[in-house]
């Protein structure tokens, strides 16, 4: 077991170039597995969820050959069957795509329940009720998912949630299936943008991504054979963006799309941050004088602000001059981390999907645990603020999303250590 070993305290300072986006490129690569031929993904990040998936799919029998970092060719056509019952499916979300991916090709699928972080039910019903409108039938027992087609048929489904994993799974199984599927009520996060960017230069017909209706005409083969670049990932930027207010320093993110940060960017400005914007760069500081002021958050689906990044914010209005608020909306327990920062002084209550910040805190090192991804990445940001030493556990659970994580922080000028504890 490793963890995180902080000196917290210093200013960080200076450029960070941002990986390829964690949740697109597990969309992506999912895509993959539905299409008829070879093609090549590029930007994926160095992260474990990404390693985990693709072990997955060999072991299903596809080709995935790492061409340089971050890019693999990938085929489908060699995978010869449709059951995923690879102990690691639990391990992570993603794992989930394959249904739809794997039911537009084979017409059935058997893939062991995904897992991922705790942070309440995490239900799959929208994915079923999308995959039962299109002509599957479905069940779920002994831990195993299973889907079955006689013939998939376009057909119209309203997402009463808008759910990021449902669009997209929906969208993976109806672009092979026969006639015209409307999503109503789809997410329009980034990263589904992307996979229907993927899919159409692939060969398939997906229109209105982006929006809330998504209609995709379905395509009996898509051919593939092309290259394509995953986007870059808005929760790194984003912690990354927030690290600069919270230390008291000057980051620029690079590689970015400042438009996709642009729930973020609006807040920090509103707590008194300097955002500044670039073709593909975001620098954020405090000017001279200038304080960090609470604001309120509430996280919502893509436009609004993410609810990946809530932890770390929360992390940010503990420092913050008054007090501040947090509404998760999304998810109905995402506030566990909290006990953590209470440990090292923060001053906070939660009631439901409440937390009350009050600022002005002064962090002090502890020894503290990362319940999940984006919670680890927020006790790092806690530790790096905090005075004295921090040691973050359970760090395999950050790594799964933050790519060369003690590397990036260290060349801003952290003092953070990755041990054997
Ligand atoms: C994805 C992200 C996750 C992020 C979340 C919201 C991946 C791998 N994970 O998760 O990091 O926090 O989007 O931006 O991309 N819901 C249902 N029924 C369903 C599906 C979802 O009721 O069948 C509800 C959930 O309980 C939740 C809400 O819909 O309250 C949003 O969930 P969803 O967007 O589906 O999240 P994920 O795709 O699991």
């Amino acid at each position: 077991m490793h963890s995180y070993m902080i000196e917290g305290g210093q200013p960080l300072n200076g450029h960070v170039r941002i990986g390829g986006s964690k949740n697109a490129s597990l969309a992506v690569l999912s895509a993959a597995m539905a299409i008829d031929g070879p093609c090549v993904i590029e930007n994926l990040p160095a992260i474990s969820d990404i390693e985990i998936l693709l072990e997955i799919f060999s072991d299903i029998g596809a080709t995935v050959e790492y061409i340089r970092p971050g890019a693999v060719r990938i085929d489908a056509r060699t995978i010869n069957t449709h059951e995923v019952l690879h102990d690691r499916v639990t391990e992570l979300r993603g794992s989930y795509y394959l249904l739809g991916a794997l039911l537009g090709r084979f017409g059935k699928v058997a893939l062991r329940m995904p897992g991922g972080c705790d942070f309440g039910v995490r239900p799959i019903d929208l994915h079923l009720k999308g995959f039962q409108a299109l002509g599957a039938k479905t069940e779920v027992a002994h831990g195993i998912v299973s889907c079955q087609a006689e013939e998939l048929t376009g057909g119209g489904v309203f997402l009463d949630t808008v759910s990021v994993g449902a669009t997209v799974n929906i969208m993976l199984a109806a672009v092979k299936a026969k006639g015209k599927t409307v999503i109503d009520n789809a997410a329009r996060e980034p990263h589904i943008v992307d996979v229907a960017n993927f899919l159409n230069a692939m060969g398939a017909d997906v229109r209105g991504a982006g929006t809330d209706v998504i209609r995709i005409n379905g395509r009996p083969t898509l051919p593939a054979n092309q290259e394509y670049t995953v986007i870059p990932d808005q929760i790194e930027a984003g912690t990354y963006m927030m690290l600069a207010p919270l230390t008291g320093g000057d980051i620029t993110v690079e590689g970015v799309i400042p438009k996709h940060m642009e729930p973020l960017s609006a807040k920090l400005m509103e707590m008194g941050v300097t955002v500044e914007e670039g073709e593909d760069s975001i620098r954020c500081y405090l000017k001279e004088g200038s304080k960090l002021k609470a604001t309120s958050f509430k996280t919502m689906p893509y436009p609004g602000f993410p609810t990946d990044l809530q932890p770390q914010a929360t992390v940010l209005l503990c420092v913050a001059e008054g007090t501040g608020r947090m509404i998760e909306n999304v998810w109905e327990n995402r506030f566990q981390y909290v006990d953590a920062l209470r440990m090292m002084g923060a001053n906070i209550i939660t009631s439901g999907r409440l937390a009350v910040v009050q600022g002005n805190s002064h962090l002090t090192g502890s020894r503290i645990t990362a319940r999940d991804l984006r919670a680890g990445a927020a006790m790092v940001m806690a530790g790096l603020a905090a005075k004295e030493t921090t040691e973050v556990l359970d760090i395999n659970r950050i790594e799964r999303g933050y790519e060369y994580f003690v590397d990036k922080l260290t060349r801003l000028g952290a003092k953070i250590e990755r041990v054997e504890s």
